[in-house]
C-alpha cells in the first residue's frame, strides 16, 4: 500500500501547534481532577508519585505518540495501519488507533457534563449567587444542580454544541482560532488567582500539603490513580496527541514541543492546586471532599472572602476555557478518522460524533440523579465506571502499547530520524520507552489486579 494521499490539514506555525497541544493537555484534569484526587490521596506523597509518572512515563510516551502521528500522517487507526505495515507487523496494531478514537469519545461524553457544571457555576457566580453562601447553602446549590437532569442536560448540550461547532470549522479556522482566544485568557486568570492565593494566609499550608510527602498515606490504588492521571492530564493513550501530531509539518521539533507541553501542564496543575488549597484551607474547609471539591467547597470560600464575586467568576470562567480547549481535542481523532477513512465531510463527522457522544453523556447525567444507585463496574455508577474504564484501564493500556510499538516493533532507524535526538539522549529515550515506561505501567497494573 502506498502512502495515502490525503488532502491534509496542518498547523500554521509551530507555536500554534504547541499552544493547541497545551490547550488539550490543560483541562479539567488540572483544575478539577488533580486537586480533588490529591486531596483524597493525602497530598505530598501522591504528588511526588504523580510527578515521577509524568517524567518517567508521560514524557517518553508523549514523544512517542506525537512521533507516530507525524510519521503516519493520518488519523490514528490509519496511522497505525500504515506504520504496522511499514514494520511488517500485525494488522491488529490498528486497535491502538481505535482505542484512541473510542476512548476520546468516552471521555468527552462525561467531560462535557462536568464542564457544564463549570459553565453553570460561572453564571451563578457572575449573578452573585455565591455571595455570603455558607457550607449548607453550597451543598444545597450543588445538589440542586446535579439532581436536576434537565439542568445537567442543558449545560451538557451547550458545551457539546460549542465543542462541535469549533471543530467543525477545521484545524486552522476552528481549533487554532479558538485556542488563540482561549489560552491567553486562561493564563492571565490563573496568574491573577495565584497572586490572590499568596495573600490568603493559607498559602504556605497549601504548599506543605502539596509538597511534604507522607508515604503512610500511599496505597497501590493511589499509585494507579497517579499513573492514570499522568496519562489523562497529558492527553495520552487516546489518539489525541497522535492526531495533533499528524498535523505537524516535517520540520518541527517534536521533543521541544513535548517538553513545552509537559512543563506547562505540570506547572498549571501545581499552581491550580496551590490556588485551590489556599482558598480551601484559608476558609477552614476540608481537602478530601472528592469531585465536589471545586463545586461544593470552593463556592463556600468564594462566598466568604472579600472579592469572592470577582475571583469566583474568574475561576469558573477559567475552568470553562480549559475544558473547551481540551474537549475539542477529544473528538478530533474520531473526526479525522471519519474524514480521512470514511470520506465524511468535516461538518458531518463533527455533528454526528457530537450527537452520539452527547447521547452517551446522558448516562453520566443520570448517574448523578435517578440512576445513581445503578452499578456498572464494581460499586461504581455509570460516571464512575466510565471514568475508571478510561483513566485507569484504557489510557494506561493505550500508553503501554504505544511504548511497546515505538520501542520494539517500529524500525529504530525510522524512529531516530523522526525524533532527532542527540546520541546520549537517544540512548536514554530508547531505554525509557523500551523498558522503564512499559515495566512501570505493567507493574502498577498487576499490583492493582492482585490487590483488588
Ligand atoms: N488532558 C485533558 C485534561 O487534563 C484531558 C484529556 C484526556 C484530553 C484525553 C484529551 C484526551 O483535562
Ligand atoms: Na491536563
Amino acid at each position: 500500500m502506498a502512502r495515502l494521499k490525503l488532502s491534509h490539514q496542518a498547523w500554521s506555525t509551530q507555536t500554534a501547534f504547541i499552544l493547541a497541544a497545551i490547550g488539550s493537555a490543560v483541562g479539567l484534569g488540572n483544575l478539577w481532577k488533580f486537586p480533588y484526587i490529591t486531596g483524597e490521596n493525602g497530598g505530598g506523597a501522591f504528588v511526588l508519585v504523580y510527578l515521577g509518572c509524568i517524567v518517567l512515563i508521560g514524557l517518553p510516551i508523549l514523544i512517542a505518540e506525537l512521533t507516530l502521528g507525524r510519521s503516519g500522517q493520518a488519523s490514528p487507526p490509519q496511522a497505525m495501519a500504515i506504520l504496522a505495515q511499514e514494520a511488517k507487523a500485525s494488522k491488529s496494531w490498528v486497535f491502538l488507533g481505535v482505542n484512541g478514537v473510542l476512548g476520546g469519545l468516552f471521555i468527552l461524553s462525561f467531560y462535557t457534563v462536568i464542564a457544564g457544571w463549570g459553565l453553570s457555576y460561572f453564571f451563578d457566580s457572575l449573578s452573585g449567587q455565591f455571595i455570603a453562601m455558607d457550607a449548607d447553602a453550597a451543598g444545597v446549590n450543588f445538589d440542586a444542580l446535579v439532581s436536576s437532569s434537565g439542568q445537567l442536560i442543558f449545560w451538557h448540550s451547550v458545551v457539546m454544541i460549542i465543542t462541535v461547532w469549533i471543530v467543525s470549522k477545521g484545524v486552522k479556522s476552528g481549533l487554532e482560532k479558538a485556542i488563540n482566544l482561549m489560552m491567553p485568557g486562561l493564563f492571565i486568570i490563573l496568574a491573577i488567582l495565584l497572586g490572590y492565593a499568596t495573600t490568603t494566609g493559607a498559602f504556605s499550608e497549601s504548599f506543605h500539603f502539596l509538597f511534604d510527602p507522607d508515604f503512610s498515606k500511599l496505597t497501590w490504588n493511589s499509585v494507579l490513580i497517579a499513573l492514570g492521571h499522568a496519562f489523562f492530564t497529558l492527553s495520552l493513550g487516546f489518539g489525541t496527541m497522535m492526531v495533533y501530531g499528524s498535523y505537524i509539518p516535517a520540520q518541527y521539533s517534536i521533543v521541544r514541543a513535548a517538553l513545552w507541553i509537559v512543563v506547562a501542564d505540570t506547572v498549571i496543575a501545581l499552581v491550580a492546586g496551590l490556588v485551590i488549597f489556599s482558598i480551601v484551607f484559608g476558609n477552614n474547609l476540608a481537602a478530601g471532599s472528592g469531585p465536589g471539591l471545586l463545586f461544593q467547597t470552593l463556592p463556600i470560600a468564594f462566598g466568604q472572602m472579600s472579592g469572592g464575586w470577582i475571583f469566583g467568576t474568574l475561576f469558573f470562567g477559567m475552568v470553562v476555557l480549559a475544558a473547551l480547549s481540551s474537549s475539542i481535542s477529544m473528538i478530533e481523532p474520531g473526526i479525522s478518522w471519519l474524514e480521512q477513512n470514511w470520506g465524511y465531510s468535516r461538518q458531518k463527522a463533527a455533528w454526528s460524533l457530537g450527537l452520539a457522544t452527547w447521547a452517551l453523556g446522558l448516562g453520566t447525567v443520570w448517574s448523578f440523579n435517578w440512576l445513581s444507585d445503578m452499578h456498572w463496574i464494581g460499586q461504581r455508577n455509570f460516571f464512575e465506571s466510565l471514568d475508571f474504564l478510561t483513566a485507569n484501564v484504557m489510557l494506561p493500556l493505550g500508553g503501554l502499547f504505544t511504548a511497546l510499538f515505538v520501542g520494539w516493533v517500529w524500525s529504530q532507524t525510522r524512529r531516530n530520524q523522526e525524533i532527532e535526538l542527540s546520541n546520549p539522549m537517544q540512548k536514554i529515550f530508547s531505554i525509557t520507552i523500551r523498558w522503564v515506561a512499559p515495566i512501570l505501567v505493567a507493574l502498577v497494573f498487576v499490583a492493582n489486579l492482585i490487590q483488588s
